[in-house]
């Protein structure tokens, strides 16, 4: 027998500095998909999914929780894989690079580097973004600011090995000319080219000397290997790079590479120069797909409840939570998060079109036929646009995936679901019923239902691994008979004639989205306002409780202040709103603080008002103060410290 097709698809790997968000899930559902897809449709599949663990931030974000980093992340790495658990994350392998399988292959690559000449010894004096981990020059700063997160950089001056990336630059820029696919979408690549590799590439600093948590230069242990350098080999290092016989033989180059967009420089330029300098192949595609956002913009870590996906998927389960990301943003492009658009897929698609489709179909088997599945006769003209629609279907859907265009192929999916639907309403079986006649026409009817129902349970597999299965129960299909596979979806009429089917409980509950937005209201940022009445109270001018807590109050650390170029009144400050959140706000603090005085204080801070631009200065919060009748100003206090970011209520 011929060897299988292999396919290796990736995520990038997560900073375990904070709980992931629903937006960090969506990488990992996607690949998920993508893994199951392919492993339904006969390939070989390896699935690598990981964390990325070292590095200047998590070392800053363990020592301020108090912990070593390596307590630190043991923690979160073991929620991240308690929540790919939840999310029927089926991975084959997951690498954290602290590792010693990762650490040692990591220093041997960078020595090799080291000794062929690409690594070479020099000083670092330039910009820095710790939280993106990323070099800057000047010339690439947006208003000073790293121009990813718009966060302070920092100036660092230190001893460092740098890797000559322009000897390489060339190379690049024809591999992406030549090979449409390597950067997908398409519209990135123009980015990539004119933004980084037309500009020309400056020789990447990839060591540290001010921090230790890392993987030691093995010759120069005063240094440590610069984060993305040791994060970006785990695609090689988790298939046993360097050994014979090793899965990176098997399934190196990767297929496809999933990321945000946010990390496409590291993932189309970085990793390629360092995979041309070991001299080997090029992943055929990074595809760096789009934001998942809030109403209100950028999702946050510090944002809470509502968008920690363990929570979504407790209450509302990991498949509908996973068709939800799949289904409502076209893969690439940036989406919106809200909980309205959510239940409303769920009530839509999830329980009238797909779950009304099984349930009235078991039904009316149990009723008219006592569950045991009637002989169909041969197909009449008239069932020819279900059959054929069936059998259609699963090669539009698997050309679809080939583009990774998982939500058009669910869509497709769904136009079979909606077609079943209708052939139930065009043929009205409770009509057919009535009259004994009918009998057998009734029976071909409930047939081709079930026998659709189950086409649709196959192709759903990839997407939504529970529901299949409950299908499965309900159409008395055992895994054993072959009925669950692609390869069944090639003929109309598998499943037997006499097979037992019950109906089962309703696959999804009809949600009532005002009560959902009640329930899911501890968290402010997914609905900003509901459309229930006003009450009494409003008009006399009192608030209640539910309406003062939508005002996120929290304590906040001012960890910098300078004046505003041209205000005698304004101050822009950065503070520490926890969990990873700095914000910038712009305050009329002049002449009432000096700046330096201000650093360090913890001041009440409300998080969720618009940002606005003062002077053309971003501000995102606002400090509260008070104002006194003689003009004078003091800021609210706490009295005594806190974690940044407690909340006020
Ligand atoms: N550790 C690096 C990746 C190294 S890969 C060799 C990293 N980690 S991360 O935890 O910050 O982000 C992981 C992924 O989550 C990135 O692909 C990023 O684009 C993605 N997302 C973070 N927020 C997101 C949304 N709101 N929406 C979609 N994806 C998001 O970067």
């Amino acid at each position: 027998m011929a060897d299988k097709k292999t396919f290796y698809v990736t995520t990038p790997i997560y900073y375990p500095s904070n709980k992931l968000h629903v937006g960090n899930s969506y990488t990992t559902v996607a690949a998920d998909a993508m893994a199951r897809f392919k492993r339904l449709t006969g390939y070989k599949v390896w699935f690598l999914t990981g964390t990325d663990e070292h590095g200047q931030k998590i070392q800053r974000q363990a020592e301020s929780a108090g912990k070593k980093p390596a307590v630190f992340v043991d923690e979160i790495v073991a929620w991240i894989k308690e929540l790919w658990k939840e999310l029927d994350i089926q991975y084959d392998d997951f690498i954290r690079t602290s590792e010693p399988r990762h650490k040692d292959k990591v220093a041997h690559i960078f020595k090799r580097y080291y000794e062929q000449g690409d690594i070479y010894k020099g000083k670092y004096e330039g910009l820095y973004c710790t939280p993106c981990e990323a070099y800057w020059t000047e010339r690439q700063l947006d208003d000073g600011n790293c121009p990813d997160c718009g966060r302070k950089v920092e100036l660092i001056d230190e001893e460092a090995y740098f890797f000559k990336m322009s000897k390489y630059a060339d190379r690049l820029l024809d591999h992406i000319e030549k090979n449409p696919d390597f950067i997908q979408p398409p519209s990135r690549k123009n980015e990539m080219i004119n933004n980084f590799l037309k500009p020309g590439l400056e020789d990447l600093c990839v060591s540290r000397t001010s921090f230790d948590w890392g993987i030691p230069v093995p010759f120069d242990k005063e240094h440590v290997i610069y984060v993305w350098l040791d994060a970006l080999s785990n695609y090689i290092t988790a298939l046993d790079y360097g050994k014979e016989g090793s899965l990176f033989d098997e399934f190196w180059p990767a297929d496809v590479q999933l990321i945000g967009k946010d990390i496409l420089r590291f993932h189309t330029i970085y990793w390629p120069i360092f995979l041309m300098a070991l001299g080997e192949p090029l992943p055929k595609t990074v595809f760096g797909h789009g934001w998942l956002m809030l109403q209100e913009g950028k999702m946050s870590k510090s944002k809470g409840n509502a968008i920690d996906p363990m929570v979504l998927a407790d209450r509302y389960s990991s498949d509908a939570l996973r068709y939800f990301l799949l289904r409502e943003i076209p893969f690439g492009q940036d989406g919106v998060f809200s909980l309205e658009s959510f239940i409303t897929r769920i009530n839509t698609d999830l329980a009238n079109d797909l779950g009304n489709l099984v349930s009235r179909t078991l039904t009316m088997a149990e009723r008219y036929f006592n569950g045991i599945l009637p002989e169909p006769s041969p197909q009449p003209e008239k069932d020819q646009e279900l059959c054929s629609t069936a059998l259609k279907t699963p090669g539009v859907v698997e050309t679809a995936m080939d583009q990774m265009k998982i939500s058009d192929a669910l869509a497709e999916l769904w136009l079979l679901v909606k077609q079943s639907n209708k052939y139930i309403d065009d043929n009205m079986p409770w009509n057919l019923a009535k009259d004994p006649d009918q009998k057998e026409r009734l029976g071909t009817v409930i047939y081709n239902l079930i026998e659709s129902i189950r086409f649709i349970a196959v192709m759903l597999q990839p997407y939504m691994p529970r529901t299949p299965e409950s299908i499965w129960e309900q159409l008395g299909i055992k895994s054993d008979q072959g009925l669950q596979q692609w390869e069944s979806l090639k003929k109309w009429g598998q499943i037997k004639p006499g097979t037992v089917v019950s109906r089962g409980e309703d696959l999804f509950p009809r949600l009532n989205l005002q009560a959902e937005i009640r329930a899911m209201r501890v968290d402010k940022s997914v609905e900003e306002v509901s459309d229930e009445p006003k009450q009494e109270e409003d008009q006399a001018g009192l608030i209640n409780l539910e309406q003062f807590q939508q005002v996120d109050i929290r304590v906040a650390e001012i960890e910098s202040a300078e004046p505003v170029p041209k205000s005698d009144k304004l101050l822009k400050l950065e503070v520490n709103i926890g969990e990873d959140d700095r914000r910038q706000v712009v305050a009329g603090l002049a002449g009432y603080y000096e700046p330096e005085s201000l650093i360090g204080k913890q001041v009440l801070f409300v998080a969720n008002l618009k940002p606005v631009k003062l002077r053309g200065v971003l501000s995102q919060g606002m400090l509260l103060a008070a104002t006194d009748k003689n003009g004078d100003l003091a800021l609210t206090a706490i009295d005594k410290k806190m974690e940044p970011g407690s909340r006020i209520s």
